[in-house]
């Protein structure tokens, strides 16, 4: 993989296939993807007032964390939130009844925020996989605003296949979730990015190529959750927001496909959380 694909595979089938061995897909918004960002930037601006994006630099860390922690809150468990994202995977080939899912999250890239040490867990750059999720772990990143590269993220392709330092064994699921629920999404404690233990690189580390984005509000962007990643500082003048949710297609995890593990220690299994539609329980 050496760079950013525009389009799905011929079935979805191929689709999870590439993706498990390194496509980065950014895909156009659909009606499913673009309902996220309405419904997100609706509940922004309930909390935030009309210029979201603009607000943070007048509220103290601590009531900015508390309105974020909010909404956080009710995109993560509500349930019109998580058939939100059953039409949103329906949308793009992914058959709701075969997935489960680690529901909506809201993220939060503040200007100048890596200069914040409560923050400094957003900039670590890390894999997905190494908080407890399967090798078959599929991101799904969707931004609410049109992005330039310099406020998005990059991937490190060469590290795909090969370890790069790092202390994921200090990641047990099981402890992550028995200090509390709301640590896990981020809506309770704001000094969490300095108890609690993230997972990251160690070590000095030459990643190889880094590869960015620019990008459309509702796009779809889809990769490998197995994919070595890291948010870039910014310091835009603004908040930069985003939605992602984390996919496993069940028969695949169950057949163990998946990305290849080159060094993921983490404990625990976050796939226990995850939500399953409802027409699968029925
Ligand atoms: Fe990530």
């Amino acid at each position: 993989m050496t760079s950013i694909e525009h389009a799905l595979r011929d079935d979805n089938e191929a689709t999870r296939r590439a993706l498990y061995e390194g496509a980065i897909l950014r895909l156009p918004p659909t009606p499913a993807s673009s309902e996220a960002v309405s419904a997100a930037l609706s509940l922004l601006e309930d909390e935030l007032g009309p210029e979201p994006r603009a607000v943070q630099a007048a509220l103290s860390n601590d009531e900015f964390f508390r309105k974020i922690g909010r909404i956080r809150k009710r995109l993560h468990l509500e349930d019109r939130f998580h058939d939100l994202v059953l039409r949103v995977v329906a949308a793009l080939g992914f058959e709701p009844g075969e997935v489960a899912f680690d529901p909506l999250r809201l993220r939060v890239v503040a200007h100048r925020g890596h200069e914040n040490p409560l923050a400094a867990p957003v900039y670590y750059p890390h894999r997905d996989t190494w908080y407890a999720h399967p090798q078959s772990l599929i991101a799904w990143w969707i931004p609410l605003h049109d992005l330039p590269e310099e406020e998005t993220f990059v991937f490190f392709p060469d590290c795909f296949q090969r370890a790069v330092p790092n202390d994921s064994h200090v990641f047990d699921y099981d402890a992550w979730v028995r200090e509390g629920f709301g640590l896990k999404i981020g809506w309770q404690d704001l000094e969490a990015g300095k108890k609690a233990r993230y997972p990251g690189a160690t070590g000095p580390l030459d990643p190889g190529r880094a590869v960015g984005f620019s990008c459309r509000a509702g796009e779809n962007l889809l990769f490998s959750g197995a994919h070595f990643h890291e948010t870039r500082r910014h310091a835009a003048g603004r908040t930069r927001f985003s939605l992602d949710f984390r996919l496993v297609h069940l028969e695949d995890e169950r057949s163990g496909r998946g990305a290849p593990n080159v060094d993921n220690r983490s404990r625990g299994s976050a796939l226990a959380d995850y939500v399953r539609s409802a027409r699968r329980s029925c």
